[in-house]
């Protein structure tokens, strides 16, 4: 049996314990397929991980990408290649870098102004960037049907049209999305405006982008990406990078700064809370600021949602530490794919925040009033669609029982329309669900859990288990679009679909 098709066969079963949702102890995690050889080895072997003897938190200190500002150049250039560069401590492993290096650079821009890159493949496989969270046209969206191949050149040109935000970008190849953005494709890509300006939000080293994502590294600090057939349900690590620094910290002074998170990881759901802070603000979600600012205690965020917070260290003495953590949780599911590394819900230490020096600014207030947001109401749409979530037979990951097709349009809009999308969750596992080429509002939720970040724009949003979420979108770009699942794991087998907006 080839690999590809062995991977398949063994995630129904493990299909089966998703779907019938028993409880199961984390060390038992999923049936094993006996007959597999493969599967008898993985069990046999200890955990390659590094993290029990030689890995100590928080002794490196956090990496900030560096900008690429179009205030000052005209036009950016990336070259998706392979790497070499030390993530922890001097130790080499295998990366893959748009610009030589980890992390990837981060894109700020203002509305209004032209973006301007010229993107080369090095990497042996087509590839393609996707600037997710951008409202851009189907030709510069970077779907996977538009993928270039090596050594091929592709030259991106938009003008940026939309509010203020902090968005990603990344390639999105079918089937190798979660592998290539593993090893390091992907960055932050902020967009700027007048109305945030005038707000006088902390910024210049007030400001952190973090991008958290789970990895898992050998003895020798190589990252190791899929390792078993489990790990197609979701690859978790336990070790966990901020801006490509494993469990790092970052010297601060005892003032208010403002964290723009990216959860960029392949299938974990983070519910970020601070050891030593009550709580924190949420300002901003995926696609912007938030009307008002909302005060919260802990807050969820899953793979490829952004939250804009300020978080405030004004209490705290020189020589304190502030532990941004994952708190344990079981919401989103109930059992760990590979037994070797935390489960989904898995209570886990992220990143430190030292208190090395008094501020010497006068504190800023957070406005009361961030922006405006017109909310969209159930009446305003002219259709209504359902959108499921769910595994077929052969342990194929679907939404609306078909395994994506590049060339296949599954839905079709009418341009400037609003429509209801219903996204129906029938499996025990939460799916961050994702559109591109348009933001959405959420209208409703049948699950109790509060998600603050539904106040928001979005252009993700984490569909429960078992629970219904109804959004409200409206279209106002023609093309081709896909909708998916943003675990990598899922998109890539094959929880994704086309959209045509015409
Ligand atoms: Cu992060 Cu298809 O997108
Ligand atoms: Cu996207
Ligand atoms: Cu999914």
């Amino acid at each position: 049996m080839n690999r590809r098709k062995f991977l398949y066969s063994f995630s129904f079963s493990a299909a089966a314990v998703i779907m019938s949702g028993c409880e199961k102890e984390s060390d038992k995690s999923v049936e094993l397929d006996k007959n597999s050889d493969e599967t008898q080895k993985t069990v046999q072997e200890p955990p390659k991980n590094i993290a029990d003897n030689k890995f100590e938190p928080f002794t490196q200190k956090l990496r900030i990408p560096k900008e690429i500002d179009f205030e000052k150049i005209a036009k950016a250039k990336f070259n998706a290649q392979k790497s070499l560069t030390a993530l922890y401590k001097e130790k080499k492993t295998d990366v893959l870098t748009f610009q030589g290096d980890l992390p990837n650079p981060t894109i700020r821009i203002k509305n209004g102004d032209d973006f301007e890159l010229d993107f080369t493949n090095s990497l042996e496989k087509p590839t393609i960037i996707h600037w997710h969270g951008l409202l851009v046209p189907e030709t510069m969206d970077g779907h996977p049907k538009d993928a270039i191949a090596t050594q091929m050149m592709k030259e991106y040109r938009y003008k940026v049209n939309q509010r203020a935000g902090t968005f990603w970008y990344h390639t999105h190849p079918h089937g190798r999305t979660g592998e290539e953005i593993y090893y390091g494709l992907a960055g932050l890509y902020i967009i700027e405006d007048e109305n945030e300006r005038k707000l006088n939000l902390p910024s210049g080293e007030f400001e952190l982008p973090l991008i958290i994502q789970d990895r898992r590294f050998d003895k020798e600090g190589h990252l190791i990406y899929k390792e078993t057939p489990q790990d197609n349900i979701g690859v978790l690590g336990d070790v966990i990078m901020v801006n490509s620094t494993p469990h790092p910290y970052k010297n601060v002074k005892n003032t208010k700064y403002r964290l723009r998170i990216l959860n960029g990881s392949s299938a974990r759901t983070y519910k970020l809370a601070f050891e030593g802070i009550e709580s924190f603000t949420l300002i901003g979600t995926d696609g912007g600021l938030l009307e008002e600012p909302i005060i919260v205690k802990d807050i969820l965020i899953a793979v490829a949602e952004r939250i804009d917070i300020i978080v405030d260290f004004k209490d705290k003495k020189v020589g304190e530490s502030i532990t941004l953590k994952t708190l344990g949780f079981k919401e989103a599911s109930n059992f760990a794919p590979n037994s070797a590394y935390p489960d989904f819900g898995a209570k886990m230490d992220i990143m430190r925040f030292k208190v090395t020096e008094l501020s010497a600014q006068s504190p800023l207030q957070i406005p009361k009033k961030l922006s405006t947001i017109v909310k969209m109401k159930a009446s305003d749409a002219s259709k209504s669609r359902v959108i499921t979530m769910e595994i077929i037979e052969g342990g194929v990951w679907t939404l609306n029982k078909k395994p994506y097709d590049m060339h296949r349009v599954d839905e079709r809009v009418k341009l400037g329309s609003t429509e209801i999308w219903e996204i129906k969750n029938s499996v025990h596992m939460a799916h961050p669900f994702h559109m591109h080429g348009v933001h959405f509002q959420v209208l409703d939720r049948t699950s109790k859990i509060d998600f603050p970040t539904d106040n928001g724009w979005k252009d993700t949003v984490l569909v429960m288990p078992i629970e219904t979420v109804r959004i409200i979108v409206k279209f106002t770009i023609p093309g081709l679009f896909i909708h998916h699942c943003h675990i990598l794991e899922h998109e890539d087998h094959s929880m994704m679909a086309n959209f045509l907006v015409e």
